[in-house]
């Protein structure tokens, strides 16, 4: 499945988001056994209740059964990337290898950043340290 699929289901999403307090609008969409699953950042009037694009996403997949995220593509807006915050890190490493892909894009789908789930939480904590 093209890279294209992800960006375009990402942008898709975000134009969903629900962010009335922050008005920062990001979307996720991630592949898993050739499935995308997509999510949007969902705030509260609560500010802490919020949640992000990739957490949405990864609810997503898990509700239909997948448990490996193969890539991700986010979007946010600006063109700083809109890299995972740390604990969408951590959620995602839940799910992927180090070597996952993780690109950002902007609103318009051009790629700023393209790296990896180990680049951006290297030394990580998860499920093998517990077995
Ligand atoms: N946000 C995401 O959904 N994903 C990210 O990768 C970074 C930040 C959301 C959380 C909040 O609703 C808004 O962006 C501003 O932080």
């Amino acid at each position: 499945m093209m890279k294209d699929a992800l960006i375009s289901a990402a942008l898709d999403a975000r134009a969903n988001a629900y962010a009335p307090y922050s008005r920062f609008h990001v979307g996720a969409a991630l592949r898993c056994e050739g499935v995308i699953y997509s999510g949007c950042n969902v705030e509260n009037a609560a500010y802490p209740q919020g949640s992000c694009a990739e957490a949405g996403a990864i609810s997503a997949m898990i509700l239909a059964g997948g448990r490996q995220i193969d890539a991700i593509v986010i979007v946010g807006g600006g063109e700083a990337a809109c890299t995972p915050c740390g604990g969408c890190r951590q959620r995602l490493r839940e799910f992927s290898s180090s070597a996952m892909p993780v690109t950002m894009v902007n609103a318009q789908g051009t790629v700023l950043l393209e790296t990896t789930l180990g680049d951006l939480l290297p030394w990580s904590f998860g499920p093998e340290n517990l077995a």
